[in-house]
């Protein structure tokens, strides 16, 4: 029931061109996607959230944490040209406001060989 709800929700919001897309982690993962996905859907709203205060402010500096080819060029060009991401720690506002959360924390190690999902 409460997945019909959320994709009705997001088909609505896809429809008025006010879809936002929460990624939660700033890290290579949510970040990366959130950028590239940023910059080929320029309707769409994204906001990177991330508990990392130091990262957080890095890619608000518009400074990428680490190499990737490209991604200082979109980087900017979504967040100076596009204008539809942002970078935040307020990580329960972040997810109240979106329509669709990719979740790109880190995997919880595992103290066994046989749980462990590496
Ligand atoms: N990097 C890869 O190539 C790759 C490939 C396949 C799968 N994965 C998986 O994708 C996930 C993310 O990987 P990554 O490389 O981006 O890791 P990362 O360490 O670069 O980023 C994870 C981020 O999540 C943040 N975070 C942790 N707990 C949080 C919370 N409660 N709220 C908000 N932010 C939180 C951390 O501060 C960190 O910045 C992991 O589960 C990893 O196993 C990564």
């Amino acid at each position: 029931m409460r997945a019909t709800y959320s994709v009705e929700r997001i088909v609505q919001a896809h429809k008025a061109d006010n879809l936002v897309v929460t990624s939660v982690g700033a890290g290579y993962v949510g970040a990366m996607t959130a950028i590239t996905m940023a910059v080929k859907n320029p309707k769409v709203q994204f906001i990177v959230c991330d508990i990392n205060q130091e990262l957080v402010d890095k890619w608000n500096r518009l400074e990428c944490p680490f190499f990737e080819p490209q991604l200082e060029e979109y980087l900017r060009i979504a967040v100076n040209k596009t204008k539809n991401i942002e970078f935040t720690t307020k990580v329960s506002h972040a997810i109240a406001q979106a329509h669709l959360i990719i979740i790109s924390v880190n995997t919880p190690p595992c103290s066994s060989k046989e749980e462990s999902a590496d």
